[in-house]
């Protein structure tokens, strides 16, 4: 079988925050199904570099490309590349006065300019697929919040993303709920999604990450399968970030 196309490249990209450099040469290779796992300390530019492959930051230099496409050229229509680019953050972000089909449906109908009918099935469709089916009429706080994550993980595949980024997802959850969110994540992996993750979620990253990326102080120090750098972390920094996370 011939290597799968790369879906998302990062090259040579920098960020900073005034005189904080955040991100400093990040590069990384996404290819199509794959779920890369992305952890790191706090402060050490994961969700930063999350956020700058939709453009919600700015980078100072370097270039990412999204099936093909280079998000930071002054030409790409950046609004078309995000509904390729499924983003879902801790927060859910729903909006608590529309019902959960309407938040599932809103940027289908607005941005991609779907017809009502059109929208609703697809709409259903992502809602069974997070088996919510039930709730598609019910307001957002009405449901729990392993709920109200699948309900903007729907809203997300809905409109058939590339590529989806997960900021850690399950964080702002009670840990009984968190099972459902990965359950989600797990089968959309089954399902083909190229998925990255931010998450301390190791034991989920154990069995379902094919690749385990270890960032800090805004650079990737190693990179490699989830066995190794669990198993046998390479880099001093590494074995110290695991081992305080064991502990
Ligand atoms: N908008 C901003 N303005 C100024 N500094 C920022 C901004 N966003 C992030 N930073 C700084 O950039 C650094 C990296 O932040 P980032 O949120 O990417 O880290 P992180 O790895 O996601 O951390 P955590 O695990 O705590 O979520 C931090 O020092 C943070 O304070
Ligand atoms: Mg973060």
């Amino acid at each position: 079988m011939p290597e799968s196309v790369a879906i998302l490249e990062v090259t040579g990209l920098r960020k900073s925050f005034g005189t904080l450099e955040v991100l400093r040469g990040i590069d990384l290779t996404v290819r199509a199904q794959e779920l890369v796992f992305v952890i790191g300390p706090s402060g050490s530019g994961k969700s930063t570099l999350l956020r700058c492959c939709n453009r919600l930051e700015e980078p100072n230099e370097g270039s990412i490309r999204v099936d093909g496409v280079e998000l930071l050229d002054p030409k790409t229509d950046i609004n078309a590349m995000r509904q390729r680019i499924g983003m879902v953050f801790q927060s859910f972000n729903l909006y608590p006065h529309m019902t959960v089909l309407a938040n599932v449906t809103l940027a289908l109908r607005k941005a991609l300019g779907k017809g009502r009918e059109e929208a609703r099935a697809i709409g259903e469709a992502a809602l069974a697929r997070v088996d919510l089916a039930d709730k598609s009429s019910a307001y957002p706080a009405q449901l729990s919040g392993g709920q109200q994550q699948r309900v903007a993980i729907a809203r997300a595949m809905a409109l058939e993303p590339k590529i989806m980024l997960f900021d850690e997802p399950t964080s702002s959850l009670d840990p009984e709920l968190v099972g459902s969110v990965l359950a989600v994540m797990r089968e959309l992996r089954q399902d083909g999604m190229t998925m990255v993750v931010v998450s301390h979620e190791m034991r989920f990253a154990r069995d379902a990450a094919d690749r385990v990326v270890f960032m800090d102080a805004g650079q990737i120090v190693e990179q490699g399968p989830p066995d190794r750098i669990f198993g046998a972390p390479q880099h001093a920094r590494t074995q110290s970030f695991l081992a305080d996370f064991a502990a």
